[in-house]
C-alpha cells in the first residue's frame, strides 16, 4: 500500500483455495443487505442475485454448470455461489440503464466488503456463461446474468489446483494512484 486505507480494503483479495465451511443465513443476509444499501442510477437497483449454497447440491450444480470449466475446477468447492444479473433497463421509462453494470458492480463490491467483515472472501467472475444461466434460471427478458461470485472462508490447505495455489501466494500488484488519477492532463497525475 502507498496510502492508507481501510483495513477491509487491504484484507480483502480473490483466493482460489477455500474451506468448505458453510456460511451461515444470517452472515449470507447481512452480506447481500449490504449490496441492499448501494448507490445506484434514480435509485433502480438494477442488480438480481442468483444464489446457491453447496448443502443444497442440485442448486449449486445449477450455477456452477454456468460458470466457465476454469472458473468450476476452483469453484466447485465454494460454499456458496451466486450470479450477478442486472435489469437492463429503467423501470421509471423503460429506456436502456447504460450504468446497470456499473451499479451491479457497485452492489458486489459493497456485499465483498461486508463479507471481509466477517472473515468472507468473495472471488468474482467475469467468466460464466449467461446464455446458459437464461435457460437454466428461466431468467426473463430484460435481465441478464453478468458476473459469477464465489464466497466462502479461505483455506490454508491449498484446495485449489496447484498453478491456482501459486497465483494466491503471489504478490499482488496495481497501477499506482498517480497512474489513474489524472488532472486537467489526460495521464499527468492530479493528485
Ligand atoms: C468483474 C470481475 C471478473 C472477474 N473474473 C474472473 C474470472 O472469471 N476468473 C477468475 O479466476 N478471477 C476473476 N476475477 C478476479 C480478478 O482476477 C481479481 O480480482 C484481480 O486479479 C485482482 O486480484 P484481487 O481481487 O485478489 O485483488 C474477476 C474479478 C472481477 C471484479
Amino acid at each position: 500500500m502507498d496510502h492508507a486505507v481501510h483495513e477491509l480494503i487491504s484484507a480483502r483479495w480473490s483466493p482460489y483455495s477455500f474451506s468448505r465451511r458453510l456460511i451461515p443465513r444470517a452472515d449470507l443476509l447481512s452480506i447481500f443487505e449490504a449490496a441492499r444499501w448501494a448507490p445506484s442510477s434514480f435509485n433502480e437497483q438494477p442488480w438480481r442475485y442468483v444464489v446457491a449454497t453447496r448443502d443444497r447440491a442440485e442448486d449449486f450444480d445449477k450455477v456452477l454448470s454456468c460458470l466457465l470449466e476454469g472458473n468450476q475446477a476452483w469453484a466447485r468447492q465454494v460454499p456458496v455461489l451466486a450470479l450477478g444479473c442486472i435489469s437492463t433497463k429503467f423501470s421509471r421509462n423503460g429506456r436502456s440503464n447504460r450504468v446497470a453494470q456499473h451499479d451491479l458492480g457497485l452492489a458486489s463490491a459493497s456485499l465483498t466488503f461486508e463479507a471481509t467483515s466477517r472473515k468472507v472472501f468473495v472471488h468474482q467472475m467475469a467468466g460464466i456463461l449467461p446464455h446458459k444461466a437464461r435457460k437454466v434460471f428461466a431468467i426473463p427478458d430484460g435481465f441478464e446474468a453478468v458476473t459469477g461470485l464465489a464466497l466462502g472462508y479461505r483455506s490454508d490447505l491449498g484446495t485449489a489446483a496447484p498453478e491456482l495455489q501459486v497465483r494466491d501466494q503471489s504478490p499482488r500488484t496495481r497501477r499506482p494512484v498517480n497512474k489513474f488519477v489524472f488532472g486537467t492532463e489526460w495521464s499527468e497525475p492530479g493528485l
